[in-house]
């Protein structure tokens, strides 16, 4: 985006139309979950938006949430939100290098101090004085406080940078943890996941750039938006489940008719992400739909609580459907039998309750007076 260029002129430059704009804008408010009226809001305060600089570092890291938020293809995303913000440091696509890539970095950290984002990708080692990663001769843990600390904001793209990831998993050889545990004076906001889904990440900055703020966060720090709801309750399987339907082995009948992949080893029951609704891959699919179980990715440390990835889950809260798909293996009828069998258990459960709680007075109440 050439200085003084208003962002839709930069999109229009770029083959961007309005119209894909407001879709751009829509596509937003609903991976923030908002209420449609606000794509007005939205679009009118991404026009008139001062770039924020952004600057992205890389620790011990795949580049795979960089990967995954350049190949966005229509442009949509990627190329919207180089658009919205002012690029200045990114190793993986920069055409600078050595001082003077390092030069561009410290201009930043000195001249957009508290105003700048700093996105951080990849975990960063704390054993032994911090060797195991370096960057023009500093450790990743001097780099991360030096520019974490004086950013307004640091996103942590992915699991690595949120909770030390892959890195971190035990035994642990280079004492990896995430941003907010090697900075915690930084504003961090963590996004989760193995990578972190492109359409999350440009949703939160299009929430800073629209109301001046992060969006509201969780006891992870997550964005609710996107990691306020179970996988299992918004999954397209979800109906198999209920109804005892699993895939038994890969590629048998079930799995090629799209059943339930709990008994493979999903984690979706015990995780939460937004993925069967914001997708990965422009929206066309999500690893459930593709036909392999959820590994949990944008659970805390999970490549250490989430795995062994293809075992399932011993204690799958719910109305025992658990023991259901415990007892499935001689037939999917018994199976169905079974489940429905527990499920009219657990309504008649589930009635008593709520009639209960209907028929209990509130003890806080007190009664109005006539
Ligand atoms: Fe979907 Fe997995 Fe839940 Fe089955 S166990 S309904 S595949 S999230
Ligand atoms: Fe990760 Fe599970 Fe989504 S493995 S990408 S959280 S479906």
């Amino acid at each position: 985006m050439l200085q003084g260029q208003s962002f839709t002129g930069a999109l229009q430059s770029r083959g961007v139309d309005r119209r894909r704009f407001i879709k751009f804008c829509s596509a937003m408010v609903a991976t923030l979950a908002l209420p449609p009226r606000y794509v007005a809001q939205v679009a009118s305060a991404l026009e008139k938006a001062k770039k924020p600089v952004l600057v992205w570092l890389q620790f011990q890291d795949c580049a795979g949430n960089s990967e995954s938020m350049l190949r966005s293809s229509h442009p949509t995303v990627a190329e919207a939100v180089l658009d919205l913000l002012s690029w200045e440091y990114h190793e993986l696509v920069m055409a600078g290098a050595g001082h003077q890539a390092e030069a561009a970095l410290e201009r930043v950290v000195r001249e957009e101090k508290g105003k700048f984002i700093a996105v951080v990708e990849g975990a960063i080692p704390l054993a032994d004085g911090g060797v195991y990663c370096t960057v023009a001769g500093k450790t990743a843990l001097e780099i991360a406080r030096h520019v974490c600390s004086n950013a307004a904001a640091t996103i942590a793209a992915g699991a690595c940078a949120w909770d030390g990831g892959l890195v971190r998993a035990n035994p642990n050889p280079t004492g990896a943890v995430g941003i907010e545990e090697a900075v915690p004076q930084a504003k961090v906001i963590n996004l989760g996941g193995c990578p972190q889904n492109p359409a999350n990440t440009a949703a939160v900055l299009v929430h800073y750039l629209t109301f001046g703020e992060l969006p509201a966060v969780d006891q992870y720090n997550r964005p609710l938006f996107a990691y306020g709801r179970i996988i299992h309750d918004q999954c397209e399987r979800r109906a198999h489940y209920d109804a005892g339907r699993f895939t038994q082995e890969w590629g048998d009948e079930g799995h090629r008719k799209g059943w339930c992949l709990y008994k493979m080893g999903c984690k979706g029951p015990q995780a939460t992400f937004n993925c069967p609704s914001a997708r990965w891959n422009d929206g066309t699919s999500w690893p459930v739909k593709a036909g392999h179980g959820c590994l949990g990715c944008a659970s805390h440390r999970f490549w250490d609580t989430r795995s062994p990835f293809y075992e399932r889950l011993p204690d799958v809260p719910g109305f025992g459907v658990d023991v259901t798909a415990g007892q499935i293996g001689l037939g999917v009828t018994a199976a169905v039998a079974a489940g429905t069998v527990v499920h009219g258990i657990a309504s008649a459960v589930r009635d008593r309750m709520r009639t209960r709680a209907a028929i209990q007075p509130s003890p806080a109440k007190p009664k109005a007076k006539e």
